[in-house]
């Protein structure tokens, strides 16, 4: 593990006052504005005191999202298989934020990641899948070890570490927000992404239904989908695919991993208390899926 160590506790926070309108910021600084209820009611968010676990955590999204969730006060439990990225992101991040190398793809590496995070922050109270890859070629050119390699990272990766991290949550009866992040060829398809879709589909309905089983949990379950996004995976993808992709997107540019990150932040944050079971499109207008 990349220290350094607190043991932590934690609660999502917030603040009530009965102002009109209230602001607050998104977690990268940006204010933000909200109307307030017929009641007057208004709430600020905090995510101090909140511990979050970030998988993919040493580069793009998950890296974005980790430094998103730390701008907001969260102690953050960085994950990945890469130590360079890991430690180049607690360094960034600081506090009392830590790193964890493992193989998402390894169960047994999976449970003692988990023990080493509870043991140095105690329960997380956000947990956030972003750990994924993509090789983009013609269905019938994959060979069987993408296909293994593409289940077990980009969708049992999710549901082990999902499910690993759940024995003591729910035996606490600790609440918690649980983000996956899919995509939006799991959504539309994608050619060349034949089974990576098929892995990002699966996330998708895997979402959906624990939600419907973990809300008497006071858990909640929901997905984000980027669209292209400007980190290394986009970059490993064809030039002619990557050109044709920015053509076709309405906001005419890629996603930059914070703009993924701040539909994750508000999943994660109490202002999506009454969410679950979601699937949110970061796409820049790309896809529009009812
Ligand atoms: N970039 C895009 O255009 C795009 C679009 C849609 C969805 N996504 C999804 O967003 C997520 C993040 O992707 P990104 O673009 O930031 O990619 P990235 O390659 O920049 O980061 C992915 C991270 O996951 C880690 N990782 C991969 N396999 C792992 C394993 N077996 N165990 C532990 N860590 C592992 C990598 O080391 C890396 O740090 C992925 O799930 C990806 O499928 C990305």
């Amino acid at each position: 593990m990349i220290p350094p160590l607190v043991p932590g506790a934690s609660q999502t926070h917030w603040r009530q006052t009965n102002q009109q309108d209230w602001s607050s910021t998104d977690g990268l600084g940006n204010a933000v504005r909200f109307a307030s209820s017929g009641a007057g009611k208004v709430a600020e968010m905090e995510l101090g005191n909140t511990v979050a676990v970030v998988t993919g955590a040493a580069s793009g999204i998950g890296r974005a999202v980790a430094e998103a969730m730390a701008t907001a006060g969260a102690t953050v439990a960085a994950v990945d298989r890469d130590a360079d990225g890991l430690a180049d992101t607690v360094r960034a991040i600081g506090g009392a934020s830590s790193g964890h190398q493992a193989d998402l793809a390894d169960k047994d590496a999976i449970l003692a990641m988990r023990d080493e995070v509870i043991a140095a922050h105690g329960l997380p109270d956000v947990i956030v899948n972003a750990a994924g890859f993509d090789r983009v070629e013609p269905f019938m050119q994959n060979d069987d070890a993408l296909w293994e390699s593409l289940a077990a990272v980009n969708f049992l990766g999710p549901v082990r570490l999902t499910h690993a991290f759940l024995e003591p949550i729910l035996a606490a009866e600790h609440p918690a927000k649980i983000v996956n992040i899919a995509s939006d060829a799991g959504r539309v398809g994608s050619v060349g992404e034949t089974v990576y879709a098929g892995t990002k589909g699966g996330l998708i309905a895997f979402t959906k239904s624990l939600a419907r089983e973990m809300a008497r949990h006071r858990i909640n379950v929901n997905c984000v989908c980027p669209g292209p996004t400007d980190t290394p995976l986009f970059a490993s993808l064809p030039e002619k695919l990557r050109e044709g992709l920015v053509r076709a997107i309405p906001l005419r540019r890629l996603a930059t991993p914070q703009d993924v990150a701040g539909a994750v932040l508000f999943f994660a944050s109490g202002h999506a208390d009454y969410i679950t079971g979601q699937v949110l499109s970061v796409s820049g207008g790309l896809t529009m899926a009812g």
